[in-house]
């Protein structure tokens, strides 16, 4: 029995700019990467990892692990141009004896040990998959494209959905093979007729867009 971990690390981010990707962007000291990366190596519940990066960043997310002391890590490969295609190519690595696959972008760099635990510990035979979520607390309107408000939309049941996110792997596995369009391996799973449940998230697992998220993301870790 083993738990696999994608860390998606592919994208360009192109909204955050700079000249690299922003997976190798720097956090404080170090790249944005390495602060997943860290903490899923130090994590009790992952067995194994696999990093997906930017074509030709296989050889720095290499180093990079050496440097961390990362012995999990069982290999970096390229991603592709969608972030489905990069879990795809992250789950490819994955052996065929390997029981759950976690998912989790890399553009959440404080991924804290208890939400592994409680994402892999809702995984049951009852469900398809597990994903981190929060409620919303803003209120929400539909804006059209002049700033006018077209209506409040009700709230009740509404969750700002995150990662990490976790599958039986061959559960992921079909749910990739579908193809389909979705913006998280979650939708994936629901489309293909999955049964997906929530559990609780966590504020610091923001995800790194802008470069005022970089900056906010860096003061959360400074007062760690
Ligand atoms: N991702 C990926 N492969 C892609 C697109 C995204 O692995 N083709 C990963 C990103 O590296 C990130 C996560 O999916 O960890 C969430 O994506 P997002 O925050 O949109 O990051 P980017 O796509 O890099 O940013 P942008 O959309 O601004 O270019
Ligand atoms: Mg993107």
């Amino acid at each position: 029995m083993s738990t696999w971990a994608v860390l998606v690390a592919a994208g360009r981010g192109e909204r955050l700019g700079g000249d690299r990707p922003k997976a190798f962007t720097g956090l404080g000291e170090r790249v944005l990467l390495a602060e997943s990366l860290e903490r899923l190596e130090a994590s009790e519940w992952i067995d194994a990892i696999v990093v997906v990066v930017p074509g030709e960043w296989e050889e720095p997310a290499i180093l990079l692990s050496e440097e961390l002391n990362a012995g999990k890590v069982n290999s970096a490969v390229p991603g592709g141009a969608t972030r489905a295609d990069s879990v795809r190519a992250g789950v490819a690595e994955i052996p065929d004896d390997a029981l759950i696959a976690l998912v989790h972008d890399a553009a959440r760099p404080i991924l804290p040990e208890e939400v592994i635990a409680r994402v892999l510990g809702g995984l049951g035979e009852d469900w398809d998959g597990v994903v981190a979520g929060l409620p919303l607390a803003d209120t929400l309107k539909r804006v059209d494209q002049h700033g006018r408000v077209a209506e409040t939309v009700d709230r009740t049941g509404l969750y700002a959905i995150q990662t990490p996110q976790a599958f039986p792997v061959s559960t992921l596995r079909d749910a990739l093979m579908r193809g389909g369009d979705a913006s998280d391996c979650a939708g994936l799973v629901e489309q293909a007729g999955g049964r997906v449940r929530v559990v609780e998230g966590d504020p610091r697992l923001v995800k790194i867009t802008t470069a005022a998220d970089l900056a906010f993301v860096e003061t959360l870790l400074a007062n760690e």
